[in-house]
């Protein structure tokens, strides 16, 4: 689709936001896999703008460090005082001089506004030649906004904020956004002509609207299909409530394209996150950052899978994994921890309780028991026994262990790295390698065991175990008769 205007995007960051009670700026909180600042850039992403300026002030370098992350495009510009919205947006246009047609003003404190909408708020403002369009919804409570005043016929009169109200006027249920599209020519001689005549002292940018509709300007209303879009943030109670709205948006988004989320009020994706088809999402499970889960995986219950891939047909019980990779069809857990790097391949199984970071584990291999994986390559359907510690810290350097392909390693083992266990070879129950094990070969560091006979009854006499071993001794010495000799060939 062409773009016949010009646009620029402003964003209004610069608030403290005094009431989230925090030493991180308001629109630096996170919802879903971004920031209350992230969200707004993205829903205003589709505009294509050739300009984004982002207001800032409170937490500046705090900001402006988040928008070199998320949005190196944009430009900051600093508003050293917060003297009002109106203030805010004349500094923005200041930073920008030469730009010309539609300048959008977006709240950075309304981070469940649509992309849709404000695509649709700009087209209605530049197809009707607007000077100025205010998006404005509907809500149930009103209370702490501004409302939109309306003439006999129906047109916008005024945007009045509450505090300078009339009780006619705080009785409207239609209230201002918070996001705008101006022309640019007509909105800065506007600014121009802001007062600070008004309860809070403030140039509001809400005056605007008078100003250019006294001066005979079209000045127009673009009504939100969903309130829910318009709801801003002001303290941590608010932002709660707006992480379920976000929530059951995303979930029902994803179930919609044929994911089943078994219990969609305990399961919360992140916006950024990737859900395939037939998916099964369990109770109490969290995807966050880059998660991509594959075609009919299972994931939960009880789950968090932070920046990890799951392949197709995969599952992932009850466990933790982040920076993970799960090959399709491969199975982790119950209680499994996959750390940055830890790459299963296809059908390969980490079960219960085992801990696995940078680390390749093969196509059908198994670390199914109680183990550590830390800097390995494990080969195609190795299996490693319970209890198996792959020690990888020398207290100064991490050295890698090679695991070949078929190799069979018994439990309890401690593969001291840098060390290889060549294919097919077998490690012994219980033993410390730090040689390779050649292909084919038995590893075994084991002390040849002896039994000191009577022992318990010498040195734990008393105790329930000389008991039972006197009990088993004597019931031997039954069954063989009562004559008390052992018999032959044992
Ligand atoms: C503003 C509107 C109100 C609207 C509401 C919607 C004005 C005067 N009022 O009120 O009509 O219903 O939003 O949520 O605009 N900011 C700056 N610099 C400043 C002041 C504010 O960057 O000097 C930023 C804030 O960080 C915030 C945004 O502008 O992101 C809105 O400011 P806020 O103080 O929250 O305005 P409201 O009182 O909510
Ligand atoms: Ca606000």
């Amino acid at each position: 689709m062409s773009q016949p205007h010009l646009r620029t995007v402003v964003v209004l960051a610069a608030g403290e936001g005094k009431r989230m009670k925090s030493s991180l700026p308001k629109v630096l909180h996170p919802l879903l896999g971004r920031t209350l600042l992230g969200h707004v850039l993205a829903a205003a992403d589709p505009l294509a703008a050739d300009r984004t300026v982002v207001v800032v002030g409170h937490g500046a370098d705090q900001v402006r460090t988040h928008l070199a992350e998320v949005a190196p495009e944009a430009t900051p510009v600093l508003q050293e005082r917060q003297l009002g919205t109106g203030h805010a947006v004349r500094i923005a246009l200041d930073a920008v001089p030469d730009v010309t047609g539609t300048v959008v003003v977006i709240n950075g404190d309304v981070p469940l506004l649509r992309p849709e909408t404000v695509r649709a708020l700009v087209e209605a403002h530049e197809d009707a030649d607007a000077a100025a369009t205010v998006l404005a919804a509907e809500v149930p409570d009103p209370t702490g906004l501004g409302r939109i005043v309306r003439d006999a016929e129906g047109r916008l009169e005024q945007i009045v904020e509450e505090r300078d109200a009339t009780p006619a006027q705080r009785a409207l249920r239609e209230i201002n956004a918070g996001i705008y599209a101006f022309d640019v020519a007509r909105l800065r001689d506007a600014l121009g002509k802001l007062s600070t005549d008004n309860d809070q002292g403030e140039e509001y940018l809400t005056d605007v609207f008078g100003l250019l509709r006294d001066a005979g300007e079209p000045v127009a209303v673009h009504c939100a299909a969903d309130h829910v879009e318009t709801l801003g943030c002001n303290d941590r109670v608010e932002l709660a409530g707006l992480r379920q709205l976000l929530r059951d948006r995303v979930n029902e988004g994803w179930m919609r394209t044929g994911v089943s989320i078994l219990d969609p009020h305990t399961t919360w994706i992140d916006v950024t996150v990737t859900v395939e088809r037939d998916a099964v999402i369990d109770q109490n499970t969290q995807l966050q950052g880059a998660t991509v889960v594959g075609a009919g995986a299972m994931v939960g219950p009880d789950t968090t899978l932070i920046d990890t891939t799951v392949g197709a047909g995969a599952s992932v019980l009850r466990s933790h994994a982040v920076g993970a990779e799960v090959g399709p069809r491969a199975t982790v857990g119950p209680f499994a921890y996959l750390r940055p790097a830890a790459r299963l391949a296809e059908k390969a199984k980490v079960g219960t309780f085992v801990e696995v970071k940078n680390s390749q584990v093969g196509a059908g291999a198994k670390v199914p028991h109680l183990s550590y994986v830390g800097d390995a390559t494990i080969g195609a359907k190795a299996n490693i026994g319970a209890a198996t510690i792959f020690v990888n810290y020398d207290g100064v350097n991490k050295h890698h262990t090679t695991v070949g392909e078929g190799a069979f390693v018994g439990c309890d083992t401690n593969l001291i790295a840098p060390v290889e266990v060549g294919a097919g070879a077998y490690v012994a129950a219980g033993s410390a390698i730090s040689q390779d094990v050649p292909p084919g070969a038995l590893g075994v560091t084991r002390a040849p065991q002896r039994n000191i006979d009577g022992w318990v009854a010498r040195k734990r006499p008393g105790t329930v175990s000389a008991e039972a071993a006197e009990r088993a001794q004597r019931a031997g010495e039954d069954a063989s008769g009562g004559g008390g000799a052992a018999s032959e060939g044992d």
